[in-house]
Parts: C-alpha cells; sequence; structure tokens
C-alpha cells in the first residue's frame, strides 16, 4: 500500500524550516502532500492561490511531494487523499500545547488518522511566517529563511501595499 502523508499548514509564505520538515517526511513516505489550509482564521497576506504557487515553486525539486489546496475539516481531506499520516513541525516547547490539543482532536475525529512529529534542523527552529512577514514588511533582509522565490513575492507584495 502506498504511504501518504500531508503536511498541512497555513503556509502564509513558506519558509525555509517547512521545507527541511518537507524534506524529512519526503524521506519516510511514498508521497507528501502539502496542504495549504484555505479557511485560516487568520487574515493571510498572501492567497490560497499564492501560498500554493510559491510552496508548488519552493518544493519542485522535491520528486514526491505534491501541493495542494484544502477548505473544511482536515481529517477529512486526509481521508481523501488516502493519507493515514498527518506530519507537523515541532520547533519548541512552545509549539507543544497547541500541536498536542489539535492531534487528539483530530484523532478524535477521525481515529484512522495519525499525527506524527517532525523537528527542522535546529538552525530553523526559531524562523516563523509571521516573524518572516513582519521581518519583510519593515524592510528587513528575509534570505536566510524563506526560498528565492517566496522573498521575490515577499517584495512584491509589500510594494503593492
Ligand atoms: O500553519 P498553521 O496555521 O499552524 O496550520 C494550522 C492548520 C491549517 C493545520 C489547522 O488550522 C487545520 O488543520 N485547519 C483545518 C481545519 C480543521 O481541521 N480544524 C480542526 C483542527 S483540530
Amino acid at each position: 500500500m502506498r504511504r501518504v502523508a500531508i503536511y498541512p499548514g497555513s503556509f502564509d509564505p513558506i519558509t525555509n524550516g517547512h521545507l527541511d520538515v518537507i524534506t524529512r517526511a519526503a524521506g519516510m513516505f511514498d508521497h507528501v502532500v502539502v496542504a495549504v489550509a484555505h479557511n485560516v482564521e487568520k487574515l493571510p497576506l498572501f492567497t490560497t492561490k499564492e501560498r500554493v504557487a510559491l510552496a508548488q515553486a519552493a518544493v519542485k525539486g522535491i520528486r514526491n511531494v505534491s501541493v495542494d489546496g484544502f477548505e473544511g475539516l482536515l481529517v477529512d481531506y486526509a481521508q481523501r487523499q488516502q493519507a493515514r499520516v498527518v506530519v507537523r513541525g515541532l520547533r519548541a516547547v512552545s509549539d507543544f500545547e497547541f500541536e498536542f490539543q489539535m492531534a487528539l482532536m483530530n484523532r478524535r475525529l477521525q481515529p484512522k488518522v495519525e499525527t506524527i512529529f517532525l523537528m527542522p534542523k535546529d538552525e530553523y527552529t526559531f524562523i516563523s511566517s509571521r516573524l518572516v512577514r513582519e521581518i519583510a514588511w519593515l524592510g528587513g533582509d528575509v534570505s536566510n529563511f524563506v526560498p528565492a522565490g517566496v522573498q521575490k513575492a515577499l517584495k512584491q507584495k509589500i510594494a503593492a501595499g
């Protein structure tokens, strides 16, 4: 049976930390779907279409990874993709509480779907999309934190106001 994992998130925008987790997951599963959530509570900087396109460009070199947008419950989406595993990155203890709550809630909603946590390389543990957006917005250099395409898109988005 083909082992498919879903790596869900807002990806607003995708960072080098996300890419590190994706690469690790791609080495463990036959296929990884990077699932960009449409209905994120926070108003995203990039539209779903833009977040999907930026993630697609970032994972282009990884053979067994695809990118998709999704709406509705993650566990329903995982079922539709015939995936039994959801991958989430854990950077620090501060991530743990929310991730633990979400994983257990998802298990209650759909016991067939397991959540696993992967740690990005330590040099990426302080990167977050929120900080990247803030630094870019304030004119800082984000080239060490995001792929080149994302850096360019941030510049364009900010220039457009
Ligand atoms: O990158 P984020 O913002 O931490 O990702 C959170 C995300 C998109 C994985 C989470 O909000 C989610 O799964 N949303 C889909 C809706 C859903 O299933 N909600 C119930 C979660 S228990």
